[in-house]
Order: structure tokens, then sequence, then C-alpha cells
């Protein structure tokens, strides 16, 4: 990471939609810190049990192993002294206590690097997504390809029984490419979505 502050901690945020490579560019940038011999951390949500309760894995098959948490203090708890680079996947999941959590661990001179959805579904923002993008100091936001149209995918569509789930759905349902696919904007669907919050 070309991030030039050798000395002091910094956070770096990977979002995007689904199928777009987060994980994969954790695990990237996990096994790169790994290779010049620095005390790595990785922590998932428990919700997300999809491939393994404990590692943290990709789209397309990359895994390694993490330490699964139910809450982002958790994090602090579980901190061994040595650590210095702090990685955390699915950060969506997580209670809003994580960019306090990120924080802190930056202060105190730590790496940290999170993953999240930064859209729902539904094309809203994501639990504590959006005040991880504004702590951070480095973002990149990835792309998947829209199944439908080809462009750069920012958005991730839920389908039930092949069908755009409606907005009134439930945030939560954890799943792969069963339920969910990469679209861009205009492909992008969400039945019942009201043009303005309320
Ligand atoms: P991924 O970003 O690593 O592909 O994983 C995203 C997880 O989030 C996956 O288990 C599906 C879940 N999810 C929801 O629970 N609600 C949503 O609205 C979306 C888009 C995904
Ligand atoms: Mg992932
Ligand atoms: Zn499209």
């Amino acid at each position: 990471m070309p991030y030039l502050q050798p000395r002091g901690g910094w956070i770096e945020l990977i979002c995007g939609s689904m199928f777009s490579g987060k994980t994969e560019e954790l695990i990237r940038r996990v096994r790169r810190a790994e290779i010049a011999r620095q005390r790595v951390q990785v922590f998932k949500p428990k919700i997300d049990d999809r491939y393994s309760a404990t590692e943290v894995a990709s789209h397309n098959g990359l895994h390694c192993v993490a330490e699964v948490i139910e809450s982002a203090r958790e994090i602090l708890n579980k901190l061994r002294p040595d650590t210095t680079v702090v990685a955390v996947d699915e950060a969506q999941f997580l209670d809003w206590t994580i960019a306090d959590v990120a924080r802190v661990l930056a202060d105190r001179g730590l790496r940290v690097i999170i993953t999240g959805l930064d859209l729902d579904f539904r094309g809203e923002p994501f639990g504590p997504m959006p005040l991880l993008l504004a702590e951070a100091e480095l973002v990149d936001k990835l792309h998947a390809i829209c199944v439908v149209c080809g462009a750069p995918a920012s958005r991730t569509q839920r389908l039930i029984n092949g069908q755009p789930a409606h907005y009134n759905d439930p945030v939560i349902l954890v799943g792969a490419s069963e339920v969910y696919e990469a679209r861009c904007r205009n492909c992008h669907q969400v039945p019942g979505r009201p043009a303005f919050g309320v």
C-alpha cells in the first residue's frame, strides 16, 4: 500500500458490490504483510458463516484464517500485544463501534484494513460503512461487472425466485450467487424503493 506514513497508523477501506473482489484484495494485502513478517490478525463477524466459521473466504476460493467476533469491541479484547496489522472482513455486519475501534487502533500506530459492502441490496448505505468511509485515510471502491449489460457494477441485486427483492425485505440475508448478482445503477432494481428517504 503506497501510504507514506511509515511510523503512524492508518485505516484502509475496501468497499464495493458483491463479487467485486473485496475479500480477495484483503487477503492479498494480508499476505504481503505476512511476507514482510508483520504480525497480522484477521477478524470477521460471526454472522457470515457462508464458507467457514474460522476463515475469511473470497468468492473465487481464496481463504485465510480469521478470528470470529460478535461485536466490534471484541477486536480490542482479542488484540495481541505484538500485532501491527488488523484486517476486518464484512464490516457491514458489525455495530457502529467498529469506527471507534478502527480509530483507536490507527491512533496506536496500527495499520487497519477493512472491507465491507458500501450498499445493501436496496442501494442504501450498509451499517457502519458510511462512518468507516469517512474515517479511512485510503478508500478503494471496487467494481464487479454487471451481469445484465456488462458495465462496471456498483450495486448488488438480490433475487428471490428470480425476481428482484422488495425494498421492505430484511436487509440481512447471507448468501452468494444463488441470491445475489452484481449490477450497474441502470440495471439494479428495487421494487417499492421510495424516491426520497423517509
Ligand atoms: P461479500 O461482500 O463478501 O460478497 O459478502 C456479502 C454478504 O452480505 C453475503 O453473505 C450476502 C450479504 N448481504 C446481505 O446480508 N444483505 C445485502 O443487502 C447484501 C447486498 C448482501
Ligand atoms: Mg467477501
Ligand atoms: Zn447494467
